[in-house]
């Protein structure tokens, strides 16, 4: 069986990586595309390098644009190199652009298609709902992280046998990773910071960052938090939140911490001794669970229910009284942790299924 296993942006790197292992362990034949949706050093090579990934054979050069120019291009430039190479599987994770495009061009090239993180669903109208919908809705393997998926996707009308709870990659990827990173970087001396003194803020979604009142009301509202708290707090920007406050010329607090987008071992460090995180980040919001530190939700809601059900997860939205209230309840609140998004083994069980299947 050959395999094309594709990414395009920093959490499908970070969340296939354990794919990537597990298909080179089992002797599998696969090579990589990537569309390169992502493409600054920083949301990119930093993670092919940290996760020792091999390099992809092709690479669609795609950079960003609008959703159909995007979407429209991947399509066709992918749509070739599946036509020349005809893999018998095409796998991909999460819900961006790239996850619908590819999928697309392969399901009607009668390409099997592996969905991983099928499932999730926020009922927002926003651009990654409609992509996890309609990829789910033509994939051939749909893989979810929990039962909840599953029962979300049958009550959709997918079919139980193309369904499959293995748990999250992320959980692989944060157990193969948290050990070298703490061998590896010295991000707290970096930063100058202390374990469990100082929280740590990231926002990129489309909905907060393009909007300037909920941007405003995030920078509010953390840099309140900072003088309240008595802790540093430290932003890694994602270069579309940048961009924005920057078209919105918003005056930057000078009591945080703002970084370029950071690596995956320095992301992981800084997760893990957190106090708290505010975040809206779907990736962050698991790797918090997982890694016991609390959350704040900065959305509207979550495709993720499982870290609220746990305790360790509040959906705040982006209201200024809100996040200031919310932050004080989760600091003083008992969280007795479990995580509930798998053991590690996520990507060995679905290289297993694909290739007995
Ligand atoms: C995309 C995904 C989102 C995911 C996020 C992960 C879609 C619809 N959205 O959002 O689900 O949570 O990736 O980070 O696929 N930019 C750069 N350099 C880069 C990448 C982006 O400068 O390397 C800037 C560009 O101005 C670009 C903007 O960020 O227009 C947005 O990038 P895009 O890939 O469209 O969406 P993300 O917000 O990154
Ligand atoms: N991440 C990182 N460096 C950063 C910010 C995030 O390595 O500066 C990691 C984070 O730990 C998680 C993934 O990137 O594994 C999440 O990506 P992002 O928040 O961009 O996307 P989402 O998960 O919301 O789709």
């Amino acid at each position: 069986m050959k395999i094309a296993v594709v990414f395009g942006t920093r959490p499908e790197i970070i969340k296939l990586s354990p794919i990537v292992r597990a298909l080179n362990k089992k002797g599998q034949d696969f090579f990589v595309i990537h569309t390169n949706q992502h493409y600054d050093k920083n949301m990119d090579e930093i993670f092919l390098e940290e996760l020792e990934l091999p390099k992809a054979k092709y690479n669609l050069n795609i950079g960003s644009g609008t959703h159909a120019n995007m979407t429209g291009r991947m399509l066709i430039e992918v749509e070739k190199i599946l036509l020349s190479e005809k893999p018998d599987l095409l796998i991909v994770q999460g819900d961006t652009n790239t996850v619908l495009s590819v999928s697309l061009a392969a399901s009607k090239l009668h390409i099997k298609v592996a969905h991983i993180e099928a499932g999730l669903r926020s009922y927002t109208k926003i651009p990654e709902e409609t992509n996890r919908v309609l990829t789910d809705r033509i994939s051939d393997f749909c893989f979810t992280p929990t039962e909840l998926q599953k029962e979300i996707l049958t009550g959709e009308g997918i079919d139980s046998e193309n369904i499959f709870v293995v748990g999250n990659t992320i959980v692989d990827a944060v157990i193969e990773n948290l050990k070298i990173a703490e061998n590896k970087v010295k991000t707290l001396e970096k930063f100058d910071l202390e374990p469990n003194k100082y929280f740590l803020v990231t926002a990129h979604r489309e909905e907060n960052v393009d909007n300037q009142t909920k941007a405003e009301d995030i920078l509010k509202a953390i840099s309140d938090i900072q003088k309240k708290h008595d802790v540093k707090i430290i932003f890694p920007t994602h270069p579309r939140t940048k961009k924005q406050f920057e078209n919105f010329e918003l005056k930057l607090p000078e009591n945080i911490i703002f970084t370029p987008p950071l690596g995956y071992l320095d992301m992981l460090i800084l997760m893990k001794n957190a106090k708290l995180i505010l975040t809206d980040s779907g990736g962050i919001q698991e790797e918090a669970c997982i890694l016991e530190t609390p959350c704040l939700t900065m959305r509207e809601a979550t495709e993720r229910p499982e870290s609220i059900k746990v305790g360790g997860n509040t959906i705040v939205g982006t209201d200024y009284d809100k996040i200031i209230e919310e932050a004080e309840k989760m600091l003083n609140k008992k969280i007795t942790w479990y995580n509930p998004f798998g053991d590690g083994t996520s990507a060995e069980k679905i290289v297993d299924i694909l290739v007995q299947n």
